[in-house]
């Protein structure tokens, strides 16, 4: 019997987990099934994201003597980006086979891998980095999560300090109903809705996909007052 085809498994896993309502529980299996060959992650790029590599070659941010989180940091192309800008970085996924997979692919890293909830992050983070980077965490949570993610995202950046979202897009029209994620794309109004309390939403760009451009995705750039 020929081995199951390991994009097959990868749907397969996250279908089930969401089934028996666990909405988180599949990033785990997905990354060890992943670890042995039995599955593909297929949001891994093995590089970092085309949208924060050009924010960095835009805005030019220094990180010398500055924090930065990384949320939903998976293998760590991005929090690697961002670590050597100086910051000091935490980069977390709730997979501790994602943050071992991390550890191993950048053995030499500045940046620190561990793992947490962001839906229940440590206190200890609560307004604490200069710099937080989401890139397509709350999308893979189902619509349900997506308030309370978003609302925790922002609740990390310290006063003075800078949110970055990249996100897929919803096409317009497109009822949450009729979302079948995961992904579950965000629609304009989920990007503004980062802006909370003295978050504000400073630039907001919405680019097509590079390899199919009917799809967007979303770059946007907040400033806690
Ligand atoms: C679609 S992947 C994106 C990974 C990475 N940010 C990227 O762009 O390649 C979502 C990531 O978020 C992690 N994740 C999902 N729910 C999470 C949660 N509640 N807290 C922390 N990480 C989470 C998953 O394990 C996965 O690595």
């Amino acid at each position: 019997m020929s081995p199951e085809d390991p994009a097959v498994v990868s749907r397969r896993i996250a279908r089930e987990s969401l089934t028996k309502d666990d909405p988180t529980g599949w990033f785990e299996e997905l990354y060890a099934a992943a670890e042995n060959g039995q599955a593909v992650v297929p949001w891994d790029r093995g590089a970092a994201n085309a949208l924060l590599t050009d924010w960095i070659e835009t805005a030019g941010p220094d990180g010398t003597g500055k924090t930065a989180l990384v949320v939903g940091a998976g293998t760590g192309w991005d929090a690697e980006l961002v670590a050597d800008l100086g910051y000091a970085t935490t980069a977390f996924d709730i997979s501790p086979s994602a943050v071992e997979a991390a550890k191993r692919a950048h053995p030499d890293s500045k940046a620190e891998y561990v793992v947490a909830d962001l839906l229940d992050p440590p206190a200890e983070w609560h307004r604490a980095f200069d710099l937080v980077v989401e890139i397509y965490t709350v999308q893979a949570l189902p619509i349900s999560l997506q308030a309370n993610a978003t609302k925790q995202v922002g609740e990390q950046v310290r006063p003075g300090g800078t949110l970055l979202v990249i996100a897929s897009a919803r096409p317009e029209g497109l009822a949450d109903d009729d979302v079948e994620g995961p992904p579950w794309p965000l629609t304009r109004a989920a990007v503004e809705a980062f802006a909370l309390d003295d978050l504000r939403l400073i630039q907001l760009d919405e680019t097509p996909h590079p390899t199919e451009p009917s799809l967007f995705r979303w770059r946007a750039e907040y400033l806690r007052d």
